[in-house]
């Protein structure tokens, strides 16, 4: 089994979208259920700064994006303040990895892990500082991030979520992935 992350092409959308909508049923990602937006969208086809695709043997099973802004919240400026001034950065250089997720057919195989990291490592390049938001729901990709030395900011209520449940249940946690010593 070969493991290859590429960046993501026009092709590999329609895929995505159903692998994506496939495993929805049971890890509740996306946690709007019927998405409301077309999973093109979802993905950020067209406004992603940046966009991955992890390939197992050639077949596309995961995909990662990041945007500038942080997506469903009235005031997205102040929440990459917040996150930029944890670790000390200046605000614009924030960006919002998000669309994560494995195709189920190749779930806890490193794919997810090895797609995080190639797209950690793109942001560093870039000079960005990797920011993203996670629900309690998402028990893997929380613990996945908390292994890989992303840290609590902050908690927060976007609209999306008081779309589906209101005031009721968590809020989703914002994160930060702090510069490695020797980046600093
Ligand atoms: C999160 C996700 C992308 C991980 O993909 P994956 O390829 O299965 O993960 P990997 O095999 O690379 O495992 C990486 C780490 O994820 C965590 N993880 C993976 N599956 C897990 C599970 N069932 N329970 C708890 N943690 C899990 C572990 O920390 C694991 O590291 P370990 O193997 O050293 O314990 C995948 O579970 C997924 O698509 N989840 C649904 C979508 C989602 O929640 N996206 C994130 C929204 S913010």
């Amino acid at each position: 089994m070969t493991l290859t992350v590429r960046p993501r092409r026009p092709e590999d959308l329609p895929g995505l979208g159903a692998d994506l909508l496939e495993q929805q049923p049971r890890t509740r990602y996306p946690f709007r259920d019927p998405l409301p937006i077309p999973t093109e969208d979802f993905l950020h086809a067209e406004d992603a700064l940046g966009a991955l695709v992890v390939e197992r043997d050639g077949d596309v099973v995961g995909h990662v994006s990041w945007v500038a802004r942080a997506h469903g919240h009235p005031d997205a400026d102040l929440l990459s303040r917040a996150c930029a001034e944890a670790v000390g950065q200046p605000a614009d250089r924030v960006a919002w990895i998000g669309a994560f997720f494995v195709a189920e057919r190749a779930r806890g195989s490193g794919a997810g892990r090895l797609l995080l990291d190639a797209a950690v490592s793109a942001l560093r390049r870039e000079g960005r500082v990797p920011c993203l938001e996670v629900l309690p729901h998402h028990g893997a990709a929380r613990q996945l991030y908390l292994s890989t030395g992303w840290r609590d900011v902050t908690t927060v209520r976007p609209d999306w979520l008081t779309s589906v449940v209101g005031d009721e249940g968590p809020d989703v946690h914002v994160m930060v992935l702090p510069a490695r010593a020797e980046e600093r």
